[in-house]
C-alpha cells in the first residue's frame, strides 16, 4: 500500500489526485492545501489543511502519516525547498530540488542554464538590477522588447513592448516599479511566433516526453487583455499542434532533454519531475519562452485526461531513477480544457460568490474554491476547469463548452479556445510568417 500525498489543491492537483485514485497500485491518498478543494477530498484518507509553503508543517504531517511519496503542484514550495526538506527526512517526491527548480523560479538562471545547452534557443537578452543602460538596450531591440520581473509572479511579471506597454517610456516605468520593489529583472527580445508547451517525465537521467499544447495566457478573447496564469488549452490528436512538424516537436523535446542533462551537469542533482518547456515557434527556429518545474495549469488537465499508462507507476518510476523501464502512452484524442474565472480576473477578481456546478462530473476539476455553510464559494483565482476530448477537436471542444453551461456563478470563460477559427488563424500566421 503506498501512501501518497498530494501538495496543492488546484484543478491540477485534482487531475493528478483522480490519476494516482485509478492507479492499479494500491494507494492511500492525503492532501495539503489551504483551502479544502471537495473534489480532492472525496478521494483522500485524509487532508491537512495548512499553507503548502510552511516547509515545517508539510514535512512534519507526511512523517506523521508516514507518506511513501509526495507530489509538488505548484511551484512555490519548490522554490521554498520542501522537496529537499522532505527528502531529508526519507521522503520521496516527484518535483526537484530548490537548486534545480530554479529553471523555474530565476528567469536567469534558466537563460544561463539554456545558453551552456542550446543557446541558439535564447532570444537576446540583459539582466538589470538599475535603470542605468535600460533604454538603449530597449532602443537597441527597437523597442521590440519584453520586461520580466526575475522571480515567480505566477505567470504576471512578464509585460511585453506593443501590448502591455505602448512605447519606450512605459517600458522605463514599468522597470522602475519592479527596481522600487528592489527586485531584479531581465529585458528580452520580443520573439514573433505561435507558443506551444511540450511537458516531459524527468528522472534525472531519462526523459518521456508528452504531447505539444498550446496554453492562451491573456484574459479575454482574441487574445486581448492581461497575462493569466492561463486561460485554456488545446492538444490535438496526434499530440502534436496543427502549426508544427514533427521535427519541431523532436527539437522541443530534445531541449528538454539537453536541458534537464545540464541541470545535472551545473549543480550535481538530477532533475526529477516534470519539466515544461514553454516555446515559441519562430521565423528562426524554436526559442524558448521559459522553463516551468511542475506540470503546467491548465497543461496537466489535457495530458492526465489522455494519459493511458498507470500514473503512479510512471511517479514512483520517476524517483526510483527507472523512467526506461516505464511505457508512457497517451490516448489519441485531441483535449480542450476551458477555465471559468471570476468576473474581473485576472486584476479585480470578483470574490466570494457562490458556484453552481455538479462535482461528480469527470470533465469537471474545481480550482480557487471553498467551502463554507456547505455551499461552493469562488476565491478569486481561476474558478474551475472543463475538459473536453474526442477524436475531433472540434467535437472535444463542444464537450467543453456543454460542460462550462453547467457552471454558473459571477464568472466568465473565453469561448475562443479551441475553436476552428482561433486555431485557423494560428496556422495561418505562422504560414505567413514561414514564407
Ligand atoms: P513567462 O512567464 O516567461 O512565460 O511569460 C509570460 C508570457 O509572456 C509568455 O507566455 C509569452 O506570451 C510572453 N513572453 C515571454 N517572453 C517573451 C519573449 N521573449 N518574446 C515574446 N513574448 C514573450
Ligand atoms: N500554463 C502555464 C503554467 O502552468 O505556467
Amino acid at each position: 500500500m503506498k501512501k501518497v500525498l498530494v501538495l496543492g489543491s488546484g484543478a491540477r492537483e485534482v487531475a493528478i489526485t483522480r490519476s494516482v485514485s485509478q492507479s492499479s497500485i494500491k494507494n492511500t491518498i492525503f492532501c495539503i492545501s489551504k483551502d479544502i478543494n471537495p473534489q480532492i477530498s472525496n478521494l483522500c484518507e485524509d487532508y491537512h489543511v495548512c499553507d503548502v509553503n510552511d516547509v515545517a508543517s508539510v514535512v512534519s504531517y507526511c512523517k506523521k502519516k508516514e507518506i511513501d511519496l509526495v507530489i509538488v503542484g505548484p511551484e512555490n514550495p519548490l522554490a521554498g525547498g520542501a522537496v529537499n526538506a522532505l527528502e531529508q527526512a526519507g521522503i520521496s517526491c516527484v518535483g526537484p530540488k530548490k537548486e534545480v527548480a530554479m529553471i523555474e523560479t530565476s528567469k536567469s538562471f534558466a537563460r544561463m542554464i539554456i545558453d551552456l545547452c542550446c543557446p541558439e534557443k535564447n532570444p537576446q537578452r540583459k539582466e538589470f538590477v538599475s535603470i542605468e543602460g535600460v533604454k538603449s538596450f530597449m532602443e537597441a531591440l527597437e523597442g521590440k522588447y519584453v520586461i520580466k520581473f526575475d522571480g515567480l509572479m505566477g505567470g504576471k511579471g512578464v509585460r511585453v513592448s506593443g501590448e502591455h506597454l505602448k512605447n519606450i517610456s512605459e517600458g522605463l516605468n514599468y522597470a522602475n516599479e519592479i527596481i522600487e520593489d528592489g527586485g531584479k529583472f531581465l529585458i528580452e527580445e520580443k520573439l514573433v511566433g505561435e507558443e506551444f508547451s511540450l511537458m516531459s517525465f524527468v528522472d534525472g537521467k531519462t526523459c518521456k516526453h508528452m504531447p505539444a499544447i498550446q496554453d492562451h495566457k491573456r484574459a479575454f478573447e482574441g487574445d486581448k487583455g492581461p497575462n493569466t496564469g492561463g486561460m485554456g488549452t488545446y492538444s490535438f490528436e496526434n499530440h502534436s499542434l496543427p502549426f508544427l512538424t514533427e521535427e519541431n516537436i523532436l527539437e522541443a523535446q530534445k531541449t528538454n532533454e539537453l536541458v534537464a542533462k545540464q541541470l545535472l551537469k551545473h549543480t550535481g542533482l538530477p532533475y526529477v519531475g516534470v519539466l515544461y518547456g514553454g516555446f515559441m515557434l519562430t521565423k528562426d527556429g524554436i526559442k524558448v519562452i521559459e522553463y516551468n518545474a511542475r506540470f503546467g495549469d491548465p497543461e496537466a488537465m489535457n495530458v492526465l485526461s489522455i494519459l493511458k499508462s498507470d500514473f503512479l507507476s510512471i511517479c514512483i518510476s520517476l524517483v526510483e531513477g527507472k523512467l526506461e523501464e516505464e511505457e508512457v502512452l497517451f490516448d489519441e484524442l485531441a483535449t480542450v480544457c476551458k477555465y471559468v474565472v471570476p468576473l474581473g480576473y485576472p486584476d479585480n477578481p470578483t470574490k466570494g460568490f457562490e458556484v453552481f456546478c455538479d462535482q461528480n462530473d469527470s470533465s469537471l476539476f474545481l480550482a480557487s474554491v471553498m467551502f463554507k455553510n456547505k455551499k461552493l464559494i469562488a476565491c478569486g483565482s481561476r474558478t474551475a476547469a472543463v475538459v473536453g476530448k474526442n477524436r475531433d477537436i472540434q467535437k472535444a471542444e463542444a464537450f467543453a463548452e456543454q460542460g462550462v453551461s453547467n457552471i454558473s456563478g459571477k464568472l466568465f470563460h473565453r469561448k475562443d479556445i479551441g475553436t476552428k477559427d482561433l486555431i485557423g488563424l494560428r496556422v495561418k500566421r505562422m504560414k505567413e510568417l514561414l514564407s
